[in-house]
Parts: structure tokens; C-alpha cells; sequence
């Protein structure tokens, strides 16, 4: 990586450039040819424009609904039927016996959090191939708890991290401190982390998809925080139903391709108070309605304890069973909390 910059906003440019140009040169070098260009009668200006809806592999056509592709501007149903059709057939998208999902269950990999007690809640540590959600009230730590992530991925997964920052809290100098604890050379962390600062919830999906589709080795997807443009530009009612949707379809394509790329995806949420609870259980839920809730494979609520002490509590997991559990956010990042 170029010299590091001390503002992020120099950082990206330059990061997400190279990222660029390594994948140029990958594709001139392979002179191999994309799954659009081996398609006849699919001519360069459809391309791109496939290509920048995030629609430029085989895999992202035929996960994708056709209603997505007619979406884009100039792509007619037909040229969608046979995109889709011809993905399919090439992406192995058919009927399969149970023992494939012992298959993939197999490729799944852990990655720890940095506490014993967390990871344990877990069943070993967060999982690639879903989305992990980190949901809680301002200060909890998910944002800590994602660089401690960040960090990791590069450290044990040895694989790239994407961070999609909607609010400007990912933190240069948090990362050089947690990665010195967590011994592991920060410089070597940043040149892994490429961040994309989304400045609405337009450009976060588009950063999402973009970064998604051009970074190669993604272990982990950071969107921190998934609500927070769409809850302060979809405000009143009337707009409630395009903003669901909207979610729907940026949280249904982060799933997908962790489920290809076998990437950890981690979003952050924030909490509203229940209007049903005051006095038992725990008085906040999460944001974003069951779009989110039903999207996400594991749903975590974080709580601020006294000083470093924090909870978290697993409220979804297909095949693990709820629990809570003591953890500790200090200086060097992630931690058991020590009674
Ligand atoms: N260098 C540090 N050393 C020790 N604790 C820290 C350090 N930096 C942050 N923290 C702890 O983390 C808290 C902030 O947590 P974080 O930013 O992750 O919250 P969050 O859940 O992301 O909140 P929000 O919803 O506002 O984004 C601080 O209040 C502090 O308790
Ligand atoms: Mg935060």
C-alpha cells in the first residue's frame, strides 16, 4: 500500500485506485474472458451498465431476480431471461442432495472476536457465509467491536476487510492500537482494509456493491451502520414502504455474496425503544423492522456495562441457542471481561 495518510478520506481514493488497477492488470494479464463478455449480444454499453449496477459476474446474475435486471436502465426482459438462464447453467444453481450442504458447512470458518466468552456464545466465533448483526444503543461498541474484526480477519483469516463507513467512525489511529495489542504489524492491517465512506444511502449501496464486486479476498463486510441514512432520509410514513424495500435489497445482496465470496458480514444497527416493554425484558429493539430481522442469520444486542463491561445477548441464530454473555471493550480492543 502507498504511504499511509492520516485523513481517511485520502486513504480511500487511493486504496479503492489500486484496487482498481490490480484487477486490470489480473484481467489483461489472464486475457480470460467475463461472463458478460461470453455472452452473444451483450454489447459494451450493457456491459457497464450491468457492471455497474453490480451485476458483472455470474454469480451476482444468477442470484439476482429478473424485475432486478429490468431495473437498469436498457436491460430488456429478454436480455434478462438470458442472462439469468445462462448464469444459472453456468453457476451450478440446481436441485442438490443434503450431503452438499455438509459440503459447504465444512468451508464455513470462525472468526474470533478476541473473548473467549464471545466467541463461545457463538459456537466458535462469527461465522463466514451470513450476516452477523451487531445491534445496540449509542456507546455500546459495535464500532469497537468491528475494528477488533477488521484487525482479526486480516490476522487469522489472513483475507481482505471492506468497510463501509456511513458515519464517519471508522478510526485510523483505533486500528494501529487494537492491531499493536492484538500483535500484528497496523501497517499491514490498513493495506487490507479498504473503507468506503457513504455519504447517503444511495452511495452506500453503491459502495457496497461496487467494493463487493472489485476486492479480491474479502473475509469480512463491515456496514457500520446499515440504518442510519435510511432512517434520516426516509422519514415520514409515506415513505416507509420504498425505504423497507430498498433495505431489503441492499441487505439481500450483502447476504448473497457473503454466502459466495464465504465472507463474514457484519452491519450494525441501532436500538428504538419498544413502546410494549416497559419494565420486563430488555426495553430496546432493533431498527429497521423485520426486513432486517428476518434477513440477518444471527442478531446480536450489545449493552454498555459499568467501565469496560459489556453484554451481549444472541437472540437469532439458526442453529445455535440464545444466550448472554459478559465481554470488556478497553483500550486494546476486545476482551473477556475480568470480574
Ligand atoms: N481507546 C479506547 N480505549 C478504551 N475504550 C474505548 C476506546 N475507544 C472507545 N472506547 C469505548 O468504546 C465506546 C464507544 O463505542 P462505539 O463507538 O463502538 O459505540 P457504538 O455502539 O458504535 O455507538 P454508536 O451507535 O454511537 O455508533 C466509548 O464510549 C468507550 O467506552
Ligand atoms: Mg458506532
Amino acid at each position: 500500500m502507498a504511504k499511509v495518510q492520516t485523513k481517511e478520506e485520502e486513504i480511500i481514493p487511493e486504496q479503492v485506485k489500486m484496487e482498481k488497477e490490480k484487477k486490470i492488470k489480473k484481467s489483461s494479464k489472464a486475457s480470460e474472458k467475463t461472463f458478460l463478455e461470453t455472452i452473444a449480444g451483450i454489447g459494451p454499453t450493457t456491459r457497464k451498465r450491468l457492471e455497474d449496477a453490480g451485476y458483472g459476474s455470474k454469480e451476482a446474475i444468477a442470484l439476482a431476480t429478473r424485475s432486478q435486471l429490468t431495473d437498469i436502465s436498457g436491460i430488456a426482459e429478454k436480455t434478462a431471461s438470458l442472462l439469468i438462464r445462462e448464469a444459472r447453467a453456468r453457476f451450478d444453481l440446481g436441485l442438490k442432495k443434503a450431503t452438499t450442504y455438509e459440503e459447504a458447512a465444512k468451508t464455513r470458518v470462525k472468526l474470533t472476536s478476541s473473548s473467549k466468552a464471545f466467541d463461545d456464545l457463538l459456537g466458535g466465533g462469527f461465522e463466514t457465509g451470513s450476516i452477523t448483526e451487531l445491534a445496540g444503543e449509542n456507546g455500546c461498541g459495535k464500532t469497537q467491536i468491528a475494528h477488533q474484526l477488521a484487525i482479526n480477519c486480516v490476522k487469522y483469516l489472513d483475507l481482505d476487510v471492506i468497510w463501509i463507513d456511513t458515519e464517519g467512525t471508522f478510526r485510523f489511529n483505533r486500528i494501529v492500537q487494537i492491531a499493536k495489542a492484538s500483535e500484528i504489524d497496523p501497517e499491514k492491517v490498513l493495506a487490507r482494509i479498504t473503507v468506503g465512506r457513504a455519504y447517503n444511502s444511495e452511495h452506500q449501496m453503491a459502495l457496497t456493491e461496487e467494493a463487493l464486486t472489485m476486492v479480491p479476498n474479502v473475509g469480512l463486510i463491515i456496514v457500520d451502520s446499515l440504518m442510519s441514512h435510511f432512517r434520516s432520509e426516509f422519514a415520514g410514513r409515506a415513505t416507509l414502504a420504498e425505504r423497507q424495500q430498498l433495505i431489503g435489497k441492499h441487505l439481500s445482496f450483502i447476504s448473497k455474496q457473503a454466502e459466495i465470496l464465504n465472507c463474514v458480514g457484519i452491519v450494525t444497527n441501532q436500538v428504538a425503544a419498544k413502546p410494549d416493554a416497559m419494565f420486563f425484558g430488555d426495553p430496546n429493539k432493533p431498527v429497521g423492522g423485520n426486513v432486517v430481522g428476518h434477513t440477518v442469520t444471527t442478531r446480536l444486542m450489545i449493552r454498555k456495562g459499568k467501565a469496560t463491561k459489556r453484554t451481549a445477548t444472541l437472540t437469532k441464530n439458526p442453529e445455535l441457542p440464545d444466550g448472554k454473555i459478559e465481554f470488556a471493550i478497553t483500550s486494546e480492543g476486545v476482551r473477556d471481561h475480568i470480574k
